[in-house]
């Protein structure tokens, strides 16, 4: 593989089909894709990749039946909990993004706590979107933004630059994806980093996520190391200033 890319970020979708495949309820599906977050987490830091972002839960999965969201929340505390000394022994800096305020105290706690451990590491940056959507995330940045301008630390005479925005973005200082993976054969971006994703390059999979394993992984990093990112220039301009 020639191009490593920098972050990755996949959906990780097919939890509940995998689960009703197999006559079992639909968190038995979840239960069974922390499998494939160890698997990938450990796929990023033995290549190279700088940061891991997984989407697992967003702003619209508040819709789904209560007890779906209460076992899925409880895996999250539980997962958590046991990887934490994984996550220290292999030098990961844990990062979750979304609109806490929605989460339970307990899991904000838990969160806070290994963002605060992790945070002396040095290795692979993984990061959780957690009742995250691209549109609340640009709504809060301009929301920001107003604010900046009501309090006169920023003037509407000043031009806003896309750098300036992005940095109000919950994602600021984390790079743009440069390969979304999408599992399940489901082909949307379902309100994930609409803003981040304006140039990522995107990869789709019927692998549905409880099944999605290295070799998975390795077929994604492959199809993106033969893509050419042009960014709105000619073929032969990149060319050349490689
Ligand atoms: C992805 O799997 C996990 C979450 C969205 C929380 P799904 O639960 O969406 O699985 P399908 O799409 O119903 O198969
Ligand atoms: C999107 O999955 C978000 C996550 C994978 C966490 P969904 O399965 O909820 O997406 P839609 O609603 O089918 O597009
Ligand atoms: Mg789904």
């Amino acid at each position: 593989m020639s191009k490593i890319p920098r972050h990755v970020s996949i959906i990780m979708d097919g939890n509940g089909r995998w689960a009703r495949q197999r006559g079992l309820e639909r968190l038995e599906g979840h239960k069974a894709g922390v499998e494939s977050v160890r698997a990938a987490t450990e796929f990023a830091a033995e290549n190279g990749i700088g940061f891991l972002s997984l989407f697992a839960f967003s702003e619209e999965n508040w819709m789904r039946p209560e007890s779906e969201i209460m076992g899925l929340m409880e895996l999250m505390v539980g997962a958590i909990i046991g990887e934490t000394s994984t996550l220290m022994e292999n030098n990961i800096i844990f990062k979750v993004i979304g609109d806490k305020s929605r989460l339970s105290a307990g899991l904000n706690e838990k969160i806070d706590e290994i963002e605060r451990k992790s945070s002396v590491n040095t290795g692979l940056t993984m990061i959780i979107f957690l009742s995250y959507s691209g549109k609340w995330d640009i709504l809060q940045a301009a929301v920001k933004y107003a604010e900046m301008v009501k309090s006169g630390e920023l003037s509407l005479d000043e031009p806003v630059s896309s750098d300036f925005f992005a940095s109000l973005l919950s994602t600021a200082g984390i790079p743009d994806p440069d390969l979304l993976i999408r599992t399940s054969g489901e082909q949307r971006i379902s309100n994930y980093m609409l803003w981040q994703s304006a140039y990522t390059e995107f990869y789709f999979t019927d692998v549905l996520w409880p099944d999605f394993r290295k070799n998975d992984f390795r077929m994604a990093l492959e199809t993106y190391s033969a893509r050419e990112r042009r960014y709105g220039k000619t073929r032969d301009q990149i060319n050349n200033s490689i």
